[in-house]
Order: structure tokens, then sequence, then C-alpha cells
């Protein structure tokens, strides 16, 4: 088919109910760059959301896999182990927060591991209800769609979905109304321990501890907004869960594999989690995900009553291993902090800049998770992003606010970070230069 048709044809054939920021048909992609059918080469701060990591084709997971595929594809998990697997989770048992976490069922996708996950959680504490947080995603599965709490689109017209799901809010600096009315003295240091309190009373009026299995956070939320919560906060809800015999399920699919700058982001809370979730980041593209708990909670599960044809697939395990020794090899964590300081201290300085400061709320964010939250009413960000695609480069807007999220790889070099910074930076001015809209 010719270059100029494919785009045409994907209209024309794929569900429309999959959205996309552009129209451009990818041919290859290689660390922080990807190039299309049209020889358009765009930088990339999506990571695909959060997945591509180490970059594009990173060349360590790419040998990984090619060598995989010549000795098992496909090696069940319900027949046998695989060596890939076994490897894979000696890889992670040094990444993990906490020495509990030392017990792997590994799946596909980040919403199937989200549901492992309320399986575990119910089948352990034999209680059904489930609280996740307003803002959150979870994944567009039956039981993750009323998990999600970030948007309305994602469950509108599908129901019924999952019941037992209850929603409390998350706390959002940037919007919460008793740090709003009392001029930010409340903020992401000192916590107004609102969102506590809402949380103590879910458990009085709603769903009493003796019926709620799990508290599902993600550390930062993701597509709510890229919103880091005060460290008091996460700690007060373990005390919370370790009170009522409930546990807390980290979903660190989107924050997880050295997105902050940790290797897990509950890591910056000093939060030990019941159950994590992963996905995305840990075989740079290639389809994983996975819960990792306490072996005495994961042994009371029949055996037989978990698997899947394609759960820990083993390139995509081979991947996972060749993910996990390039986070060492090439110290991707220390890169991370490097990177981040330079793209917030732009963000910060246009927030500064009577030029800019019109278009710009909030900067926020944790290594290279990083959020610029508009000014409401002028739709600032999809414009922001527009102008970057005419620049060549790939940025993701997220949430119902007016909210940027930002997902360079990990490994970026220092010069396609600054180039990165100086097309956002040219980007906003521009915008900030068009005058009001009206919407
Ligand atoms: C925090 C979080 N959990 C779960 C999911 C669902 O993952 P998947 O799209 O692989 O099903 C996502 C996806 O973006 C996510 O960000």
């Amino acid at each position: 088919m010719a270059h100029s048709k494919l785009a045409e044809f994907g209209v024309k054939h794929i569900a429309k109910g999959i959205g996309r920021l552009t129209n451009e048909v990818l041919e290859s992609g290689a660390g922080s760059y990807v190039t299309t059918t049209s020889g358009r080469r765009m930088l990339d701060f999506t990571c695909g959301i959060g997945v591509t990591n180490l970059g594009h084709c990173h060349p360590a997971v790419t040998k990984a896999v090619q060598h995989q595929a010549t000795q098992l594809v496909h090696g069940q998990v319900n027949i046998a182990f695989h060596k890939p697997y076994l490897q894979l989770i000696e890889s992670l048992l040094p990444m993990m927060p906490h020495k509990s976490l030392d017990t792997f069922f590994f799946w596909n996708s980040g919403s199937e591991a989200v549901e492992a996950a309320v399986k575990l959680a119910r089948h352990a504490t034999k209680k059904q209800n489930i609280i996740v947080m307003q803002g959150s995603y979870h994944g567009r599965t039956f039981a993750t769609m009323n998990m999600t709490r970030s948007k309305t689109i994602y469950g509108e017209g599908f129901a019924p979905l999952m019941p037992g799901v209850f929603s409390v809010d998350f706390p959002y600096c940037a919007q919460c109304s008793i740090a709003k009315h009392s001029d930010f003295k409340y903020n992401y240091d000192n916590c107004c321990m609102d969102p506590v309190s809402k949380l103590e009373l879910l458990l009085k009026r709603e769903t009493s501890p003796s019926d709620t299995a799990a508290i599902f956070i993600e550390p930062v939320l993701g597509e709510g907004g890229y919103v880091p919560p005060p460290k008091a906060y996460l700690q007060k809800v373990r005390e919370i869960c370790d009170k009522n015999n409930i546990l807390l399920v980290l979903d660190e699919v989107q924050s997880g594999f050295g997105r902050t700058g940790k290797y897990f982001a509950t890591e910056h809370f000093d939060v030990r989690p019941d159950i994590l979730v992963m996905a995305k980041g840990i075989a740079n593209g290639f389809p994983l995900s996975g819960i990792v708990s306490r072996k005495e909670l994961m042994d009371m599960q029949k055996t037989g009553s978990m698997g899947g044809t394609y759960g820990g697939n083993a390139i995509s395990c081979a991947a996972g291993v060749a993910v996990a020794k390039a986070f060492q090899d090439e110290k991707v964590l220390e890169n991370v902090n490097a990177r981040g300081p330079e793209l917030t201290g732009m963000l910060k300085e246009c927030a500064k800049d009577p030029k800019t400061s019109k278009v710009i709320y909030d900067v926020r964010g944790l290594g290279l998770m990083l959020a610029l939250e508009c000014q409401p009413g002028q739709n600032y960000a999809a414009r922001i992003q527009a102008k970057c695609l005419e620049k060549d480069m790939l940025i993701l807007t997220t949430s119902i606010y007016d909210t940027i999220r930002f997902i360079p790889p990990l490994n970026i070099s220092k010069e396609d970070m600054a180039k990165g910074i100086q097309i956002i930076k040219e980007a906003i001015d521009e915008v900030a230069g068009e005058g009001q809209r009206v919407y």
C-alpha cells in the first residue's frame, strides 16, 4: 500500500473508540525518537504512555529478545517453568521496595494485573469491597473500568461494571479546596489531611472495614494528572489498613521502574504495600505485567486458580531481564534525577515570567514523571501539545484538569532533553502570545 494511503486506511478500518494524538504512521523508533513512514523524525516525550522507558528499540533489550526467539517463544506457565520467567524474578527481587514482596504472578497488561490483585485481595481477606481514589486510572476491563475514576468516558455506556467499588478523594493539593481557601498554607509538604478524614468517613458510612478487602492507590496519580501525594497522607493510609485488616495495593503500572527516580514510587513515601502492581516499563514495550506480594498471601490461592495462556511470555520475560540489567549498567536512576530538574526548572521559570505565567497553574512531579497544569478555560494544554507536534515533538495531555504530562525516556541524553525543553518553551511562549480565546 502506498505510504500516503496508510493513515486513511487506518481511519477506515480501526475501531473509532481508539483515540489518538496524531494520524502519523510510525515506522521505526530509536532511543528518544520515532520516525514516520513519511520520513518525519519526532522527539518522543510520551514513551508510548510510559512503556518504552529506556528508549525505542534499546539495543540490549532487542538483543535479548532476538536470542530468546531462537530458544523458546512460549513456555506456558501451567505446563512448566521456563528460564526467563525465573531469571526475571531473580532480577526483580533486589528492586522490590520491601523484602516481604517475594512472590510473583505475571500477566500481560496492566488491567489484568490489577484484576489479579483484586482476586488476591478478595481471596486472602475473604472480603469483597474495594476502595479506589478519585482521579485514579486502573484500566479498561470490566473490573478495572469501575476502579478507574479519572474520566467518565472510560465507563460511560458500558454498565453493569464490577460491583463493590467505592471511591474517595486523592490528596490533590493543587485542586484541594481546603488548600485553595487557605492560600495554599496546606500543600504537598503540609497536608491538611482532609482526604484521610474522608477515607475514615467512607469506612464508617459506606463500606465497613469488615467488608473492605483493599485500598488501591497509585502512589503518584497517573492519568489523573501526575499528582504525588503528601508522604504523611500515604503513611496514614498504611496505618488505617493495618488497623482494619485491609490490604494496601499500590498500582505502580505507570510510576514504577524508575519513572520517579526510584525503582518504585512508594520508596519516596516509605510505605510498604501488601500487593504491588507493575507493567509498562517492566519490559520496555513487550507485553508483560505482574503482581508481587507476600508468600503467605499468595500461597492461600488454590493451585490451578491462577494462570492464563500468555501470562509471563518467555520473550517478554527475557526483555524484562535485559531491562533490569540496563538499569544497573547504564545508571538510569542517576540520569532520571539529573534530567528531571532541567525540565521542571524551565517550567518553573515560565511560571514566574510575566509573559507566560498566565498559562501556568501548577508544575509538579517526581523524577521524570512531570506535569504542567495550565490555567483553566483556555485549552492551553492541547494548544501547547499541538504546537509541539508542529515542531516534531510528541507530548501527552491528561486528566480532567488542563494538564500536560511529560514522559521522556529515562535514559534521555542531556542534549535531547535540552532540545525537548526548547521546543516546549517555544510552544508555551507562542500559546501565551496568542491572547484569550472563547471556548
Ligand atoms: C496506573 C495504571 N494502572 C493500570 C493501567 C492499565 O494498564 P493497561 O493499559 O496495560 O491495561 C494503566 C494504564 O495506563 C495505568 O496507568
